[in-house]
């Protein structure tokens, strides 16, 4: 038998409302992946951190069978586990984290601890192989908008970050502005293809400023303000178009922009994207635009690795497994990014 600690991992993510689980063969070969959503968040138009956790306490251990039985090993033939340790709900985090340690221990074999973010940077690796360097990431969810410049595996250089609202978490409080359900995004993204974009003059936030941050909470008043003629929900279909048109098309617009002006700033040879918001159909068709412009690949991993997934989490624990991480009993969760130790100067972390 191998002593490669990579041969076959267990990624755990539990960092958000996702359970998920799956099985990666010599960092390559997906043997399983589950993800369970959990819909009790629905009935509130967003994440509750207190319902999230308890879920994943109910959710993970039998997550964790049915994925080895997909895979078709058995828990002995494990050579290592990754769990996300950080950031994310703290609640959330320590769920995975805990099932994560006792179960390695049971089994003897190492633990290692994934940044979430880290693996958001390198979900696209499974389904397109390793990036040309340097590359330029962003991640967009309901928790992050990131851009990042990526020189290789532990090399990141942290380019700008939303200053309030994240991308996703804008267009969820759109959709519950508009009496929409949770996740808003699908929901906005499938609308707008019957609305005008021109329908409402919304802002293009810190497009006239330089520098790579965002920020979407002043668009998120807007839409409010334009809304406040027409009273309460529901609203019209045409309305409703019109609005997630227009509120789209200043998302997208910004996202794109900012985006572009990375790719210059590092000269990037990559573009890669990452994150649930990553999915929407007409920011994936304008930076194909951006990148066949420009001779470069667009990395996007499929629908199921943008979204919150064990994959990407057992891709970056392989990794870091071969280069002799693991086994680290002191096993924390940390909340924040700033505090996760990802090291976002250029250096190796
Ligand atoms: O990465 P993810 O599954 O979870 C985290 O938030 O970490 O991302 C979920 C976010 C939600 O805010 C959801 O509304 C958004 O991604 N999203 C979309 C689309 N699909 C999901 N936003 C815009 N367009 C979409 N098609
Ligand atoms: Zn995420």
């Amino acid at each position: 038998m191998s002593h490669d600690p990579a041969r076959l991992v267990l990624g755990i993510e539990t960092s958000c409302d996702d359970t998920s689980v799956a099985v990666l063969e010599d960092g390559t070969r997906l043997r399983a992946h589950r993800i369970a959503a959990q819909d009790v968040h629905q009935l509130y138009g967003g994440v509750v951190p207190e319902l999230a956790s308890r879920a994943h306490l109910e959710l993970l251990p039998p997550l964790v069978a049915q994925a080895l039985d997909e895979a078709g090993v058995s828990a002995g033939e494990l050579s290592a586990i990754a769990v996300t340790r950080a950031p994310g709900l703290v609640g959330s985090l320590v769920v995975g984290l805990a099932f994560a340690k006792a179960y390695g221990l049971a089994l003897g074999i190492p633990v290692v601890g994934v940044n979430h973010i880290e693996a958001h940077l390198h979900a696209a690796s499974l389904e397109h192989g390793e990036s040309p360097w340097p590359a330029v990431a962003l991640v967009v969810s309901g928790g992050h908008t990131e851009l990042v410049e990526v020189r290789g595996f532990g090399l990141y250089r942290w380019l700008g970050s939303t200053r309030d609202d994240a991308a996703g978490e804008a267009y969820d409080k759109v959709a519950k502005l508009l009496g929409l359900g949770f996740p808003g995004g699908p929901i906005l993204d499938r609308l707008a293809a019957g609305g005008r974009p021109d329908g409402f003059a919304f802002p293009r936030p810190m497009l006239d400023q330089p520098g790579l941050d965002l920020s979407f909470s002043g668009l998120k008043t807007a839409v409010r303000q334009a809304l406040a003629p027409h009273g309460a929900p529901p609203y019209p279909e045409a309305l409703l178009a019109d609005v997630a048109a227009s509120f789209q098309a200043a998302v997208v617009e910004t996202l794109v922009a900012k985006t572009v002006r990375a790719l210059d700033a590092c000269r990037a040879r990559a573009l890669t994207l990452g994150g649930g918001v990553a999915c929407n159909r007409e920011l994936r068709a304008r930076l194909t635009a951006v990148c066949a412009s420009r001779g470069i690949p667009l990395r996007v991993p499929s629908p199921r690795l943008c979204a919150d997934n064990a994959a990407m989490i057992a891709w970056v624990g392989a990794v870091r497994l071969r280069r002799g991480e693991g086994g680290d009993d002191a096993l924390d969760a940390v909340a924040s990014l700033e505090e996760s130790g990802l090291a976002m100067d250029g250096s190796a972390s």
